[in-house]
C-alpha cells in the first residue's frame, strides 16, 4: 500500500474510533464507564502500551489518577495522586498544550513514578482535558518504544480528549443533578413527617422497605429509583388534611374518611405541578388500591395497578403495622408478616408480598 493510501486508511480508522467513543459516551452517563470506553479508543488507535487519565483536585493542587490502562501494577495507580505542576502532565496542564517525551527515562521533567519507568515504557504523549477555558485534567498515553509519538498524533489524541471532556463534564453534571433532585425530595418528605408525630421517619422507612422489594424483583436501576423516590413522596396530600383528623385517636367517621381518601389525588396533583417528579404521579396515585379491586381512589386491580404503587402498598403497611400510632401501638416485626400472609391475593399483589418476605429474609440472615 502506498504511504498516501496508508495515511488515509490510518485517517479513515481514527475517525471511525472517534465516532465509536462519541456512540458509546452519549449512550452512557457513568464517569467510569466513559473513562474506560475513552481509553480502550485511544489504546487501540495510538498503539498506547499505557493510557492514564487524571483530573485536578477540588482545590486544583493535585492530579488525582482516575484510570490506568495497560500497566501491570495498575492497583497502585489509583492511590496515586501528583502535584498539578508536577512533571509532564504539570507542564501540559499548565501551558495547556500537549507536551511529547521521546523517552521519559532521559527526561528531567519527568520527576514521579520510578516504578512506571521501570514498566519499559519509553514515549510519553500528554494533552490537556479542558472544557470551556477550564482546566479539569491530563490524558496521557505511553509506548514501550522512544521516540513513538509525533507531533502529528497531537491532534488525534486531542480529538480523544475533548470527547473525553465532553463526556466528564455531561457526567459530573448528571451526577450534581442527580444528588440536588433526591435532595429535593428529601426535604419534600420531610415536610410531610413533620406534620404528624407518629408518622416521623414513616417516607424514610416507606422508601428503605420499596427499594429492597424493587431490587428483590429485579427491576431496572431506573424503575428502583423511580419507586424509591414515590415512596419518599407518597403521603405528600396529607400536608393539607387537619391534624385532628390525621392524629384522631378514635376511628374516623365517613365525613372524615373522605378527607383521608382523598390524599393520592392531592397528593398526586402536587407532583404532577413539578414537571421533573411527573414520572412518579401514577404510583403515588395509586398507592391505596387494593389487589381485589376494594381500595381506592379508582378501584383497580391486579395488574392494572402500576407495579411501584403495589410495591409501595405492601411497605406502606408494613411500616404502620411495625409503627404505634395515635389509636393503637406497634405490631411485633413477626405479627406484621403474618397479617401481609394473610392478606396476600386481597388487599397485596402476592409476588410483591414474597419478593418483600424473601429480601428481609436474606437482611436477617
Ligand atoms: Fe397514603
Amino acid at each position: 500500500m502506498s504511504k498516501g493510501k496508508k495515511d488515509l486508511q490510518k485517517k479513515l480508522n481514527t475517525l471511525l474510533a472517534v465516532w465509536k467513543v462519541n456512540q458509546a459516551i452519549t449512550s452512557t452517563l457513568k464517569t467510569s464507564r466513559v473513562l474506560s470506553q475513552t481509553m480502550d479508543a485511544v489504546t487501540d488507535v495510538m498503539k498506547a502500551d499505557a493510557v492514564t487519565i487524571r483530573l485536578l483536585s477540588r482545590d486544583k493542587k493535585r492530579l488525582v489518577l482516575k484510570a490506568g490502562k495497560g500497566i501491570v501494577k495498575e492497583h497502585r495507580l489509583g492511590k496515586r495522586s501528583i502535584r498539578a505542576d508536577d512533571g509532564v502532565a504539570g507542564e501540559t496542564l499548565s501551558k495547556n498544550r500537549p507536551t511529547i517525551s521521546g523517552n521519559i527515562l532521559k527526561d528531567k521533567r519527568y520527576t514521579y513514578f520510578p516504578w512506571l519507568k521501570r514498566e519499559k515504557l519509553r514515549s510519553l504523549l500528554c494533552v490537556p482535558l479542558t472544557f470551556k477555558d477550564r482546566r479539569i485534567g491530563v490524558l496521557s498515553i505511553y509506548n514501550k518504544k522512544p521516540s513513538f509519538y509525533k507531533k502529528e498524533d497531537r491532534e488525534t489524541v486531542t480529538m480523544f480528549a475533548n470527547q473525553a471532556t465532553i463526556a466528564l463534564e455531561n457526567a459530573r453534571l448528571f451526577e450534581e443533578l442527580h444528588k440536588n433532585y433526591l435532595s429535593t425530595i428529601k426535604t419534600l418528605a420531610a415536610i410531610i413527617d413533620l406534620k404528624d408525630k407518629y408518622t416521623r421517619g414513616h417516607s424514610e422507612k416507606v422508601s428503605y422497605y420499596s427499594l429492597l422489594m424493587a431490587k428483590e424483583l429485579g427491576l431496572s436501576q431506573r424503575r428502583q429509583e423511580l419507586i424509591q423516590y414515590a415512596a419518599f413522596l407518597h403521603d405528600i396530600g396529607k400536608v393539607g388534611i387537619n391534624l385532628a383528623i390525621l392524629q384522631k385517636p378514635g376511628p374516623l367517621n365517613a365525613r372524615e374518611w373522605v378527607v383521608i381518601h382523598q390524599h393520592p389525588l392531592n397528593g398526586s396533583a402536587v407532583i404532577k405541578q413539578l414537571g421533573f417528579l411527573r414520572e412518579l404521579v401514577p404510583i403515588i396515585l395509586h398507592h391505596h388500591e387494593r389487589y381485589d379491586g376494594k381500595g381506592y381512589p379508582a378501584k383497580k386491580k391486579n395488574n392494572e395497578i402500576p407495579l411501584g404503587a403495589r410495591i409501595l402498598a405492601v411497605a406502606d403497611a408494613f411500616d404502620a403495622m411495625t409503627s404505634t400510632r395515635a389509636y393503637r401501638p406497634a405490631l411485633s416485626k413477626k405479627k406484621a408478616i403474618e397479617e401481609l400472609e394473610r392478606n396476600k391475593g386481597t388487599q397485596f399483589d402476592p409476588l410483591v408480598v414474597d419478593a418483600f418476605l424473601s429480601a428481609i429474609a436474606k437482611k436477617r440472615k
